[in-house]
Formats: structure tokens, sequence, C-alpha cells
């Protein structure tokens, strides 16, 4: 059987192109299985899973407990808000504390960046990284490409735009690793400000004006703007923004080609999108939710194949 680089997921950093297309293998299974009838397979009846989320998420951690029941593990949940990390506990103390009770396999979501990296290091369970701070989101990058591949046929040779708050956003950042690993070519769009210095050097383009490069894409991935992660404000208003960056319908119809809309949620509607946009067809918002599923069961099960 084919075997991941990694023990960890912590970044698409860290991956090869191989494990990310071993990935997507394991995920095309897993998403057949989904839409059984019985949706379930009885892989990880063995293993147990802790979801350990100490920032706010819906999407993804409904996505990771979805994943893991559907592969049969056994999993606890714990947020942040009713632990006792408010009393003062330290992570490792919280996640050894975790482990005494015999998990396997730990997915966090951490405000700080590196806070999976730490982890591996110091604890004997297999880590997920779910999100770490304005780092990386590896498992939402999977689901975007794969989402790609699914509406394109490959990712390889795909133009695909990234628009909106890349500064603060671990989706962009990962998706960038993910996309050039699968040869697609990469550009990023929104103000200056919240564009990061030295981007080139990831080997992206940057275009200023939303027209041109939803004019030069196949797929184009819109930001939520990361108000919770701002100590300053870095453009005038919501309004200008929403003027300047927020994907229309009259955007899309002044195109003389068809492009694939995504966008990772939370939606702000009016903001980064409008609600028509968001509703059309060429939104593959959904199957991206879909794909999420079956993504996150293929990490999960792969991983665990490097436990025993
Ligand atoms: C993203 C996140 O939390 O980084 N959402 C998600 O995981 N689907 C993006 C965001 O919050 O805007």
């Amino acid at each position: 059987m084919k075997e991941l680089s990694v023990s960890h997921l912590l970044g698409i950093k860290y991956l090869t192109t191989e494990d990310i297309e071993l990935i997507f293998e394991t995920a095309d299974h897993f998403k057949e299985v989904i839409n059984r009838p019985i949706k379930k397979v009885p892989s990880l009846r063995d293993i147990t899973i802790a979801n350990l989320f100490f920032e706010n998420s819906t999407r993804t951690r409904l996505s990771f407990e979805l994943a893991e029941k559907r592969l049969s593990a056994d999993v606890v949940n714990f947020s942040a808000a009713s632990s006792s990390v408010k009393k003062g506990e330290t992570l490792i103390d919280t996640v050894n504390n975790i482990l005494a009770m015999k998990v396997d396999m730990v997915v966090m979501r951490h405000p700080n960046p590196g806070a999976g990296i730490f982890l591996s290091k110091h604890v004997n369970a297999r880590i997920v990284n779910a999100g770490d701070g304005a780092h990386e989101h590896p498992t939402q990058a999977l689901l975007d490409a794969y989402s790609i591949r699914e509406s394109l046929g490959s990712v390889a040779g795909k133009k695909v735009a990234i628009v909106g708050d890349i500064l603060h956003s671990r989706v962009a950042l990962s998706n960038i690793f993910a996309l050039k690993k699968l040869g697609a070519e990469v550009m990023l769009c929104g103000p200056k400000t919240l564009i990061p210095k030295h981007v080139e050097s990831l080997g992206v383009r940057y275009e200023p004006s939303l027209e041109k490069t939803i004019q030069w894409c196949d797929a184009v991935n819109m930001l939520r703007v990361q108000n919770e992660r701002m100590s300053m404000s870095y453009f005038p208003t919501t309004r200008e923004y929403a003027q300047q960056y927020g994907l229309t319908l009259d955007h899309l119809k002044a195109l003389d080609k068809q492009i694939v809309v995504m966008h990772p949620g939370p939606i702000n509607r009016g903001v980064e999108i409008t609600s028509e946009v968001a509703d059309s067809p060429q939104a593959i918002i959904l199957d991206q939710v879909q794909n999420g599923v079956a993504i996150r069961m293929a990490v999960i099960y792969l991983l665990a194949a490097k436990i025993k």
C-alpha cells in the first residue's frame, strides 16, 4: 500500500506532490462511500481521535467530526470556550491530559502559528492542523485543489486567482503551496495593504485589478476579510472594499468565458461576494464543503495507517 511521506499533517509545505495525489486518490474512494445509502466504513474502529478547537469554527469542526465518524473512529471534542485553558493550563498540559485518556490522533485549530508543529514534537500522537493562526490550513487547501480538479479536470496548467485578504489568511498560504505543487499558475488580487511583501518569492503574481484578474483565471477563490486578525485599518470602508474587490454577477457576465467561483466560507454576502454570485451555478462553494468530508476522511485514514 502507498503511504504518506509524513506522520502528521502540519502544513502543505511539508507534503510532496505524490502525497497530495495519494490524498486525492483516497478521497475519490471516500467520496463514493459518502454518497452510498450507508455512508460508513469500519476502517478506524480501533482509533480514538480528539478534536481540539482553541478558536471558533463551524464548517471545519463539523467536517472533521463527520469524517471521523464515517470512518468509525471514536471521537472526543473539546473547545477552548468550555475548557480549563481559561483557568491558565498550558497547551502541553491540556493535550497530555487528553492523551492520557489514550487518544491516537489530535485534530487541532489554534490561534498561534506553529501550534501544531510544537505539539507534534512533544506528544506521541498523529497531529492534524485544522488551522494555526494566519499560517496554514492544509485540509482547506487540499479540498480546494480537489474541487478544482473535479470542476476543471486537473489542477496542472490551470490559472487560479486568490482574491482578498491574503495577508491574514491561512487559506491563502496553504492554497498557494498546494496549487504550485500541483502545477497551477497562481495570481493574487486585493488591496496592496492586504498583500504580504515579497509574495513573488512564492512563485505567484500580484494583480491589483479584480477585472483583469478574472479575465486571466479559470477559477477564482474569494476570501473573507479577516477583521478579527486586524489591529489596524487596511482599507477605507467596507463599502469601498466591496466596490473594488467584491465579485458581482456583472463581473461574470462581462467575461467571454465561464470561470469557477470558490469560497472557503464563512461568506460575508455583499462584501467579497454578492448573494447572486454565491448562489449561482458557477459557484462550487457547497461542493467544496462536500469534498471537505472526503478529503478529511482520506487524510485521517492515511495518517492512521502510520500508527501501527
Ligand atoms: C477559513 C478559516 O477559518 O481559516 N474558514 C474555514 O476554515 N472554512 C476562512 C475564514 O475564516 O475566512
